[in-house]
This record gives structure tokens, C-alpha cells and sequence, in this order.
């Protein structure tokens, strides 16, 4: 492994891509490869075993690809998948901050919502989590199956959306939740609409950042961090990557490049 290597970044379809902005931000000389798997996305309401083969075969691309880090941008294939990745592969592997502790600075109450995946929340890791940090937090898991399709399809606004919005939201308004962590990194995508619902005086932790910090505090741990280049970044989608680059451009001010078609059925 060397400096100059790139970093992996994956997640089931666009949502990491909340994640790459903020490495691109902390770690501008880095040189980041983004793989999102949109022909098989949503990852969330499939099974542990499935979730975990797909992670597999995204690990086996990074690793064609050479890079000395991979980051999981998706809270589902971490919570099932990180602990296995990391002992696999000839690289350093990061998962996404589960936000706890940031969620813990801000709350007065210690009642701490999280929306995520299906299979996010029935792996209770928010929760265990939780427990270790303070035992006196309690927090209210809601899973939102609906969120990553829709966003995914670019309804990002409209009935549909914000229907199933206030379906998820309204019993964590109901317990007064005062911190509402976004475990899934699809759901930066939508924190207005999330807000507009909740009101203002419930603080939304994007664990994105933390999530970038862990990534540069392991590759100084590693004497990996790039100290030269000018951080360039690709972006790799399984399909639609017309579709993936109108999204990204909603995070993204700068123009991108051309998006790139990856078939993961090259990488057995
Ligand atoms: N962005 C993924 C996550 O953070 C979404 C998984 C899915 O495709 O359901 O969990």
C-alpha cells in the first residue's frame, strides 16, 4: 500500500455520495474511486446474506482498483458487513459513523430518533451503541423503506415522498425525539423535507462527516494520508449513470465528470 493510492467509497446507489463531499473536503489531495451499485439498489429490505455477497463483490472491484482504504458508505452493508470486511481484504476498510456521540452533544432530552433501512435497524447497532456511550440514552428506531426507492428515482420532492416522510416521522415527533440521527446515507438527500416535518428544534446528525474523520484519523494512523496530487475523483455506477450524475449534481456545485459504467460481474 502506498500514499498515493486511491480510496474506495461504495454504497448501494447514490448515498454514499454524501459521504464522498465530505472526504473531497477534509482530504482534498486524495484521490477517491466512488462505486455505486444502482442496478441492485435498494439494499435494505434484502437479506443479511445477500447485502453481505453484494459487499464482497464491491470489495473484490476496490481491490482490482489497488486502493489502500475502502469506506462503506452505507449504513446497511456496516452494520452487517463491516466486522468481516475488515479482517478479508489487503486494505484498511471504514465503516459509517453511527453519529451517537454527535447526536449526544446536542440532545438535552437523550431521546435520540434514527431512520435507516430495514435491515439497518433490525441489526439494533444504534441502539448497542448507544448503551456503551451512556446508558441512560434511549433510542427510538424508525425504519423508512420507502426513503432510498423514491430518492433513488429522484423524488426527491412531491406527494409520494413526503407522505411516506410523515408516515416515518410523526410517532418520532409523538416521543420528542430532540436529535434525529440520519442513518442512512441516502437521507442527506432529503433533511429539508425531514425538518420541514419535524421543526427546527430537532437537530438532524448527518454522520457523514464524522464518518470522513474516522477515514483520515485510520490513514494517519497508517502513514497513508496523500501528501501530494490534486484529488481527483471517479465516479462508477453499476447502472443509470445518467441518472446518478443528476443527482449528484445535487450535492456537487462544481461540474463533473463523465460518469462510468462498471459491470461487477468482471471482479469474481
Ligand atoms: N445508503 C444505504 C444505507 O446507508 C441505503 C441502503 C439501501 O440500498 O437500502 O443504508
Amino acid at each position: 500500500m502506498n500514499k498515493s493510492a486511491p480510496i474506495g467509497v461504495f454504497d448501494s446507489g447514490i448515498g454514499g455520495l454524501t459521504v464522498v463531499k465530505e472526504l473531497r473536503e477534509i482530504m482534498p489531495k486524495e484521490d477517491i474511486i466512488y462505486f455505486g451499485d444502482t442496478a441492485r439498489t435498494p439494499y435494505g429490505s434484502r437479506s443479511p446474506a445477500q447485502i453481505i455477497e453484494f459487499m464482497h463483490q464491491i470489495l473484490r472491484f476496490f481491490a482490482a482498483q489497488h486502493v489502500k482504504m475502502a469506506v462503506v458508505a452505507c449504513n446497511t452493508m456496516t452494520a452487517l458487513g463491516l466486522d468481516i470486511a475488515k479482517k478479508k481484504y489487503p486494505f484498511l476498510v471504514v465503516g459509517v459513523n453511527t453519529g451517537i456521540r454527535s447526536a449526544l452533544k446536542v440532545s438535552h432530552t437523550k431521546n435520540i430518533g434514527v431512520i435507516a433501512t430495514q435491515a439497518t435497524i433490525a441489526s439494533g447497532k444504534h441502539g448497542k451503541v448507544a448503551k456503551t456511550i451512556d446508558p441512560e440514552a434511549t433510542v427510538y428506531p424508525q425504519a423508512c423503506p420507502k426513503f432510498v426507492p423514491l430518492i433513488e428515482g429522484e423524488k426527491l420532492i412531491g406527494p409520494e415522498i413526503q407522505e411516506a416522510a410523515v408516515e416515518y416521522l410523526i410517532s418520532l415527533k409523538e416521543v420528542r425525539v430532540d436529535a434525529l440521527i440520519l442513518g442512512c446515507t441516502h437521507y442527506p438527500f432529503i433533511n429539508g423535507l425531514i425538518t420541514d416535518i419535524l421543526g427546527s428544534e430537532v437537530a438532524l446528525i448527518n454522520p457523514a462527516r464524522e464518518t470522513a474523520e474516522d477515514a483520515r484519523n485510520l490513514l494517519v494512523k497508517h502513514q497513508l494520508l496523500a501528501d501530494e496530487g490534486v484529488g481527483t475523483t471517479r465516479f462508477c455506477f453499476s447502472a443509470d449513470i445518467d441518472r446518478a450524475k443528476r443527482l449528484a449534481q445535487h450535492l456537487f456545485e462544481q461540474k463533473l465528470p463523465d460518469f462510468e459504467l462498471v459491470n461487477l460481474q468482471d471482479y469474481k
